[in-house]
């Protein structure tokens, strides 16, 4: 009796622990995907408090002393310039960058230049910007 049990659920076991690997390697790269792009937007959302919220709406979506900043990756040609504005952009400016001189002009007051925050960061500003205001919009 024993035995006739053991030969019906050693297959059935060896079954189950080779579907369920097969299953986790099939869905890893989804949430390891998604798992990396909310620490981004997380770490995002604390610089964006901490340099940019008291001149651009956490809405994303409105106006305030700066612009709404939803979809501004895709207002810029080229996100290398984007980035380079956000360190530095009165030396955009100064160089006739047409969309840097284009938006100084729209605006009275002049944003302040951030040459502490290297790509990466201003990359998960811009990650928590996109998620915020697709939430908003
Ligand atoms: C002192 C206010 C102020 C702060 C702080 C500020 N900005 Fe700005 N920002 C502005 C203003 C004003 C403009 C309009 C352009 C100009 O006048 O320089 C602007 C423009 C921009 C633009 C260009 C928008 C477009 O449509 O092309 C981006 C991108 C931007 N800011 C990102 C940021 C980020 C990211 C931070 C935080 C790291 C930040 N700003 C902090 C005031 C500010």
């Amino acid at each position: 009796m024993n035995q006739t049990i053991r030969w019906v659920l050693l297959p059935a076991f060896l079954c189950l622990i080779s579907c369920t690997s097969e299953t986790t390697v099939a869905d890893t790269p989804q949430p390891t995907a998604k798992v990396t792009s909310s620490i981004e937007s997380k770490e995002g959302k604390k610089l964006f408090l901490q340099h940019c919220a008291s001149c651009h709406n956490m809405n994303m979506v409105d106006d305030m002393t700066g612009p709404a900043l939803y979809k501004v990756t895709e207002r810029w040609s080229n996100k290398e310039d984007l980035i380079h504005f956000i360190q530095n952009p009165q030396e955009l400016i100064n160089n006739n960058h047409e969309r840097a001189v284009k938006i100084a002009a729209l605006w009275p007051s002049e944003m302040t230049a951030f040459p502490q925050l290297d790509s990466v960061a201003i990359e998960a500003i811009l990650a928590f910007v996109d998620e915020k205001g697709a939430k908003n919009k």
